[in-house]
């Protein structure tokens, strides 16, 4: 297979971008996405040129680094698939194939369509640490969950930070990413003492990174290569006005998980 690439190169964060126009010439149809830069890459090392930048790492759909805009949509735009999942033979042979970074404020270029996404690990952090007792570690058993929070924090668990429901967003906003974040923790009994104040400080965290707000247009959603769902933007947003509302107050000693949702 023969593509005509338009990829975005970028020196820095400072420069000006723009297209630059390269040919991928005898792909083959199971090569990932990845793998065809890859080949376009030692074409321009070969000639002494500079490759493209792009980020990667497991290449397995799990590492969440992987991630450009392709022909305007995230990841390509394949359900539940990463741009190192994408493979060729989903494109036609001939086809014209646009390059982009994740466009988003608070995403700055690096390098071509490289991006900054550290904005996400301050997100975390902000969210701290859960409360656990010294010493060993607790019977499994000895902490009852109930199936439909284990199995909704596993779903929000699933979020691999990619950035693809920021880049998807008309408001680059990052709820889907801080609402998963936010659940996954929440929803469980090692997670829940801090869970009021996680979500108030994720949040503020979020804003001051200069990220959109959620407008409720599900691309996000659409976008995400886990399908985490906006559902937990809503519940979110409940944990948010709760927590807000109990600010001031002591917590009390059992939270009503089921009286939020
Ligand atoms: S919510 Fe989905 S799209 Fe957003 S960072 Fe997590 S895995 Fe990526
Ligand atoms: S390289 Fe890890 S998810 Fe794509």
């Amino acid at each position: 297979m023969t593509f005509t690439l338009h990829v975005w190169r970028q020196r820095d964060r400072d420069a000006p971008g723009r297209f630059v126009t390269y040919t991928a010439a005898a792909v083959d149809p199971d090569m990932s996405f990845l793998e065809m830069l890859d080949v376009v890459n030692e074409e321009l090392i070969a000639k002494g040129e500079d490759p493209i930048a792009f980020d990667h790492d497991c290449r397995e759909g799990i590492c969440g680094t992987c991630g450009v805009v392709i022909n305007g949509r995230a990841h390509g735009g394949r359900p539940r698939t990463t741009t190192c999942q994408l493979h060729m033979r989903h494109f036609r042979d001939g086809d014209r194939i646009v390059v982009e970074p994740w466009r988003a404020k608070a995403f700055a270029v690096v390098k071509d369509p490289v991006v900054d996404r550290s904005a996400f690990d301050r997100i975390v952090a902000a969210g701290g640490f859960i409360t656990a007792p010294p010493g060993g570690a607790a019977d499994a058993n000895a902490i009852p969950v109930p199936k439909e929070d284990a199995e909704l924090a596993l779903d929000a668990a699933t979020c691999i930070g990619c950035g693809a429901c920021v880049a998807a967003c008309p408001n680059a906003s990052a709820s889907l990413f801080v609402a998963a974040k936010v659940a996954h923790l929440g929803l469980l009994p090692q997670g829940r003492a801090e869970r009021w104040e996680r979500v108030l400080d994720m949040t503020a965290r979020m804003d001051a990174e200069g990220f959109g707000g959620c407008t409720n247009h599900g691309e996000c959603e659409a976008a995400c290569p886990k399908s985490i769902s906006v559902h937990f933007i809503g519940q979110m947003n409940a944990d948010y006005l709760r927590a807000w509302l109990r600010r001031g107050r002591r917590a009390p000693q059992a939270l009503d998980v089921a009286a939020v949702r």
